[in-house]
């Protein structure tokens, strides 16, 4: 998971998305080590928790962003927010059950976000450019 480094080529130019972002991709790294080092496996749940959390918050904040620049694809943009929200929600669970097969699927969350980031959330930065 070490390739899970921000920089400015994922930059949407909102200080605060910005720094989120940088948080959500240092967690991608953590969680990454965390479930890797089996003897650091007790601390996977709560890290997801804490994830999942902050996950909610950086959407939230997106969000609204979004709505008062007045971003027109707000809605398909929330949607997959929540779809995000739901997978990690399935994974958490999963992962409580089979801890050690889950960290491939792990490595797909974050390439989901990543991705998003690259092509949603760089819709919204390019929309306030304008
Ligand atoms: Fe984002
Ligand atoms: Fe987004």
């Amino acid at each position: 998971m070490t390739k899970y480094v921000w920089d400015e080529t994922y930059a949407v130019d909102v200080d605060i998305l910005d720094q989120q972002h940088k948080v959500i991709f240092d967690s991608f790294r953590k969680i990454g080590s965390a479930m890797a080092d089996e003897s650091d496996g007790g601390s996977v749940p709560s890290l997801l928790d804490a994830f999942d959390i902050y996950c909610k918050v950086h959407f939230f904040d997106e969000e609204r962003v979004m709505e008062t620049a007045g971003f027109p694809s707000l809605e398909p943009h929330r949607k997959q927010h929540e779809l995000f929200i739901n997978h990690l929600e399935l994974f958490k669970t999963s992962h409580s059950f089979a801890a050690k097969r889950t960290q491939d699927q792990f490595a797909i969350i974050a390439e989901w976000f990543i991705h998003h980031v690259m092509t949603y959330d760089r819709e919204y930065a390019d929309f306030m450019k304008r």
